[in-house]
């Protein structure tokens, strides 16, 4: 179904595997409840787990699997939205190739997690043409969509201005072949003419997207840390719910509160921030009274977060649950989403390699 009217937002995420509930409240919780007021495209970025892991790739394509049945436990509907995978789309990595023309180096070498990863991910040889150039990828991933909104975190909004600018360098280098004026003068040398029309100028052909900046609460991990796959303090998303009791269990709490008799804080408690997350306002009253006055044991608090996240991941489960019993709708659903995708992708392109002169319109 089409999304007449509907302002565009797109996005995307690394396949990672089976995702995490740092993953979920970081990105898809957010995604979920855009796909009734926008036109929304939501992909998994296979090209860009080679960036970072070209070296040891392991079953990229498991993991976008996986990834994807995540996208549709949380509730991504593909009734609403187009969901896909980069690498079934070619227009990706031909639009990079097409931007890597006319993008200056140190515009990426500026990006400040180029410097910062390479020194942080040292093991990985990072000084590679691909690792450089990968915010450009995203911006082909993004204008290829031409989308009015970018939802990403925080760490993302220097790969949208990088974006932006990419989107400004294109516009002012090539017009859009697409009002009849601009065709007529490409051909017969009477651009400048074609130039000073007012409705020529308007012409872009990338429109430039603004970041769509996702609310990223606190979400620890079992040890107190940002939760993440790295520091094996995760809780998974589809996890069984005595597991995650279980877990809850070795979180760290107020270490101020060493004794049961002494008083603590919840909001200098991991267990406190999901109390704040997912519990409802009555048990979250509980938790603050009780904790503060030593009224509750820790022990008992865990077993209130547990109840309240597993509730909360109730319905992830159901649906997760449902998928498993329909062996090959996952792949079927990309499919159909690549199909989608490329016929936007597709059209795109053609505008920019008639623009640059590549091809006729
Ligand atoms: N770089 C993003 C990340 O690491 C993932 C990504 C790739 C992306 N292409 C994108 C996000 C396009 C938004 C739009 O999270
Ligand atoms: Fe944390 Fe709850 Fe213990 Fe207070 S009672 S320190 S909020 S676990």
């Amino acid at each position: 179904m089409e999304q007449q009217g509907k302002r565009r937002v797109l996005s995307g995420m690394r396949p990672t595997g089976r995702l995490h509930l740092g993953n979920y409240m970081g990105a898809l919780y957010n995604w979920v409840r855009l796909q009734d007021e926008y036109d929304c495209y939501f992909f998994i970025a296979d090209w860009h787990a080679l960036t970072t892991d070209y070296a040891n790739p392991g079953d990229v394509h498991g993991k976008s699997l996986n990834v994807a049945y995540d996208f549709l436990a949380t509730g991504l509907d593909p009734a609403k939205t187009v969901i896909f995978k980069q690498s079934d789309v070619p227009q990706h990595a031909a639009l990079h190739l097409l931007f890597s023309m006319i993008t200056p180096v140190p515009w990426l070498e500026r990006v400040p997690t180029y410097k910062d990863q390479q020194e942080q991910l040292r093991e990985k040889d990072l000084a590679t043409y691909g690792f450089l150039g990968y915010p450009l990828l995203q911006s082909a991933d993004i204008l290829l969509y031409k989308p009015k909104y970018v939802p990403v975190g925080q760490d993302q909004v220097a790969h949208i201005e990088l974006t932006r600018e990419v989107a400004r360098r294109f516009n002012q280098l090539y017009r859009s072949a697409t009002t009849p004026e601009v065709a007529a003068a490409k051909s017969d040398k009477e651009l400048m003419k074609a130039e000073i029309s007012e409705n020529v100028l308007e012409e872009v052909v990338f429109p430039e997207p603004d970041a769509l900046l996702t609310p990223s609460p606190k979400l620890p991990g079992l040890d107190g840390r940002k939760m993440s796959k790295s520091y094996g303090n995760t809780i998974g998303l589809t996890e069984a719910p005595d597991s995650i009791r279980k877990k809850l269990k070795t979180m760290v709490t107020d270490p101020a509160r060493v004794r049961r008799t002494d008083p603590g804080n919840p909001d200098v408690c991991p267990v406190g921030d999901l109390h704040k997350l997912f519990s409802t306002p009555e048990t979250l009253a509980k938790v603050y009274d009780g904790c503060r006055t030593a009224g509750i044991g820790c022990i008992e608090c865990k077993g209130w977060a547990a109840d309240s996240l597993n509730a909360h991941l109730g319905p992830i489960r159901d649906r997760s649950a449902d998928l498993e019993t329909r062996p090959g709708l996952v792949e079927d659903i990309l499919q159909d989403g690549a199909r989608r995708a490329e016929s936007v992708a597709a059209a795109s392109m053609r505008e920019a390699m008639v623009a640059v002169g590549l091809r006729r319109a």
